[in-house]
């Protein structure tokens, strides 16, 4: 994924929520990383309005999860997907998995109720470690699902990945997604990675102007 765009004809009311927040509303055009795009911002700014759009746009359910997931326990997204234009590179994304720290409890229970039901091929929790997500604490099913269902070549969009981590394993989490990008460069192409309100060297969007 190369950049998001707002699509600004699309917006009926800039008055309205999403678009009244004062980053989505001075949005044109958001240029993603070719690696990982960190979006930083005091609280209530509007990353994860902005990032759950993104992922929305990009196929993922709301809620979280694999493209493959479709259920909903609350809907609550906002509008922002249907103005959202998404420029996509040249190399598809092999994989991809939309985190959001909040909902990951609902996931963790679809991933449960899929594998009550049964299906062809092995069981959905077997690419997340085979271990049962609920019965890991917050933080051990992040990591899980971190070295075992994220690999290289992939778009992954995440919103406060580091939430549910100890300091330890925050480090842990930015060795992995840097193993990822290497991995992925070297054979030579990248993931975009895109977690909200955390920092890095690389390139940052800030939420905290009237610009993003
Ligand atoms: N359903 C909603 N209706 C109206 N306003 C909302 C709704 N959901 C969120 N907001 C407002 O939109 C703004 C942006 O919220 P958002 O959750 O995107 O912020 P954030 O940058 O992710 O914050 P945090 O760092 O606390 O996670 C906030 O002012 C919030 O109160
Ligand atoms: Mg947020």
């Amino acid at each position: 994924m190369n950049e998001a765009a707002l699509v600004r004809e699309k917006v009926k009311d800039f008055g309205r929520y999403p678009f009244s927040i004062p980053a989505i509303r001075s949005l044109h055009s958001l240029e993603l990383h070719p690696r990982v795009t960190f979006l930083v911002g005091e609280n209530g700014m509007g990353k994860s309005t902005l990032v759950e759009a993104i992922a929305i746009a990009a196929g993922f359910n709301a809620e979280g999860g694999s493209k493959n997931f479709n259920f909903a326990s609350r809907r609550s997204e906002s509008e922002l997907h249907t103005a959202l234009r998404l420029v996509r590179g040249v190399r598809r994304p092999k994989t991809g998995y939309f985190l959001r720290a909040e909902s990951y409890f609902n996931v963790a229970t679809e991933i449960e109720r899929l594998d009550r039901e049964g299906g062809m091929g092995p069981p959905i929790i077997a690419s997340y470690g085979g271990r049962s997500l609920h019965e890991q604490s917050h933080g051990e099913s992040f990591i899980a699902l971190v070295k075992n269902r994220f690999s290289a070549n992939g778009f992954y969009v995440l919103d406060e990945p580091e939430a549910a981590l100890s300091p330890q394993k925050q480090l842990s989490f930015l060795v992995a997604m840097h193993d990822l990008v290497r991995a992925a460069t070297r054979n030579s192409s990248s993931p975009r990675t895109l977690p909200s309100s955390s920092l890095t060297r690389t390139r940052q969007s800030t939420c905290s102007g009237p610009r993003v």
